[in-house]
């Protein structure tokens, strides 16, 4: 009897290697980061080719506040520019931008232009959910404390809470550069998803990058603790 090939309606990936591709080619960190704008593009627009319902990419940990503040700067001013450059082409391909993390805490003008790209979004059907400033831990911290003042602390009322609520299930995590460690993205949501970890440094990650880490996935045995 043939299954039907399992597919990932949720990927998440930690885009990780920028500094790293711009080091090997002597340039400044912030070109990393531009490339790594431009892989972004690439891979959203790829997205109507595969199976993917919702895309969740890590672009700023609640720990990167930590970078020397040049390059904080340089992070948020490509934020600013990717926002105003790419919100009409999401509107035009149907994309809906989610937002996970403390976003609501960056500088007023951002968050002002992350409200309006909400809204200009709301009705798309494809996700495209960025992590910023977000880190898992008081994810969860928060999700808990949610649960238990709106009653019974429990994994289905911790869930609800987080971020995620309203996303499928997270099928496949994804790490560029060579790093194996999830550095506090997404812990709670990951307990059963599968994992890759390719070498490729951020920047040079391509749409059909995505597709083989798909095709790795539609390979794997899930079992979810069963047998
Ligand atoms: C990922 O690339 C981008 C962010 C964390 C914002 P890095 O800047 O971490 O690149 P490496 O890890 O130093 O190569
Ligand atoms: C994780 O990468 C965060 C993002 C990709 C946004 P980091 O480069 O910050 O992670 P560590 O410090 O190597 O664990
Ligand atoms: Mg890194």
């Amino acid at each position: 009897m043939s299954e039907k090939q399992q597919e990932a309606r949720h990927v998440a990936i930690i885009m990780d290697g920028n500094g790293r591709w711009a080091k090997r080619k002597h340039l400044p960190r912030v070109m990393g980061h531009r490339k790594g704008v431009e892989a972004v593009r690439a891979l959203v627009r790829s997205l109507k080719d595969t199976p993917v319902e919702c895309l969740t990419l890590y672009a700023f940990s609640s720990e990167n506040w930590k970078r020397p503040e040049d390059e904080v700067d340089d992070l948020m001013n490509l934020m600013r520019k990717f926002i105003k450059s790419d919100l009409p082409e999401f509107i035009a391909n149907d994309v809906k931008l989610h937002i996970l993390g403390d976003w609501r805490s960056l500088a007023p003008d951002i968050v002002a232009m992350l409200e309006d790209a909400l809204a200009q979004t709301a009705k798309g059907s494809r996700t495209l959910a960025v992590a910023l400033n977000y880190g898992a831990q008081a994810e969860i911290a928060a999700a808990a404390r949610l649960a238990a003042k709106q009653g019974e602390v429990t994994e289905e009322s911790i869930a609800a809470n987080l971020y995620t609520a309203d996303l499928p299930p997270l099928d496949l995590l994804i790490r560029t550069s060579g790093e194996v460690r999830l550095s506090n993205f997404l812990l709670w949501q990951a307990a059963y998803a599968e994992m890759v970890f390719t070498e490729i440094l951020w920047p040079d990650f391509t749409p059909a990058h995505l597709m083989d880490a798909l095709d790795q996935f539609s390979g794997r045995e899930r079992r979810f603790g069963g047998r």
